[in-house]
């Protein structure tokens, strides 16, 4: 049977085995997905015993995503630019690199009907999560998109990547505090200010009824941004639960060559975090 697996330290919490092996039920298919833990000095060594045991794909999560970027011998675009692998192909001796992140957000967002195509975008973040969505978000052809962050040199410099891209012209870097004037339709906050149980300190003045709201990180309860996002009027806010399934649901595809269908796993992820 086809062997997968998810690599990351710590592991035990990871979802992917559970949404793989559903996704493994529902297009029929067989093979095995498995999570486990890394050194962490250790990731290399354990990717080779892995190609050694006839391993056909890997998930990378935290915190070796940049060293599997490292290792890849060819390299999308997405990941590239991501400067992060969250998904491993062994091929013919080769190791082949993508970022499936970016993707699950984008479809996730589609899912919940958001109108990407000439909308305008605020990007909350410029750290590993941002990074990763960039790319996916521009090929939706937004109207701009305004990266915003607390570094504001970081949100500068990731705008930068983009400057030899036709795309250049809809990027715009600044700190939180220079945003109060725009109209945006979408607020992605990907910062991990969150995990702190804190909120990006942007103006109120940002969030209208029809301003989508999406935070990447997920839990048992609304994160604080989709708390404060909510007071202040928007009637529409997301967590990142469904962009976590959809970003498996493309690595699956790109191992397995048939893309499965994430509602009934969302739904069952929501209900276990409900009852946790
Ligand atoms: P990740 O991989 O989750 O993106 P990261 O690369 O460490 O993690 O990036 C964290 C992001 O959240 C950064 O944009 C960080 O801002 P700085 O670049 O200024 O450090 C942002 N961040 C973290 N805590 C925050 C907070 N309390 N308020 C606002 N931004 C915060």
């Amino acid at each position: 049977m086809d062997k997968y697996r998810v690599f990351g330290n710590p592991i035990k919490q990871s979802r992917s085995p559970l949404i793989h092996q559903s996704f493994a039920e529902s297009t029929q298919q067989q093979l095995n997905y498995q999570s486990e833990f890394v050194a962490i000095d250790g990731f290399k060594e354990k990717i080779k015993q892995f190609i050694n045991e006839q391993g056909k794909g890997a998930n990378i999560t935290v915190p070796f995503k940049e060293q599997a970027l490292a290792i890849c011998d060819q390299l999308s675009e997405r990941a590239r630019l991501a400067g992060a692998v969250n998904t491993l192909s062994f091929v013919d001796g080769q190791i082949i690199g993508d970022n499936t992140d970016g993707l699950g957000l984008v479809q996730d967002l589609l899912r919940n009907n958001v109108n990407l195509k000439n909308s305008k975008i605020l990007l909350l973040g410029a750290g590993g999560a941002a990074k990763g969505v960039v790319l996916p978000l521009l090929e939706q052809q937004p109207e701009s998109i305004v990266i915003a962050n607390r570094t504001v040199s970081k949100a500068e410099a990731l705008c930068h990547q983009f400057t030899s891209s036709e795309n250049q012209s809809k990027l715009r870097a600044c700190g939180f505090e220079n945003v109060e004037n725009d109209n945006f339709d979408i607020i992605i906050n990907a910062t991990s200010a969150s995990l702190s149980g804190s909120v990006p300190p942007i103006s109120e003045k940002l969030i209208r009824p029809d301003v989508v709201c999406y935070d990447m990180v997920y839990g048992k309860e609304q994160t604080p941004f989709m708390n404060w996002a909510k007071k202040q009027g928007s009637a529409q806010v997301i967590d990142g639960l469904g962009m976590l399934v959809s970003q498996a649901a493309e690595s699956f595809a790109i191992w397995r060559g048939v893309k499965p269908e994430v509602e009934t796993v969302i739904s069952y992820l929501r209900k276990s975090l409900a009852s946790e």
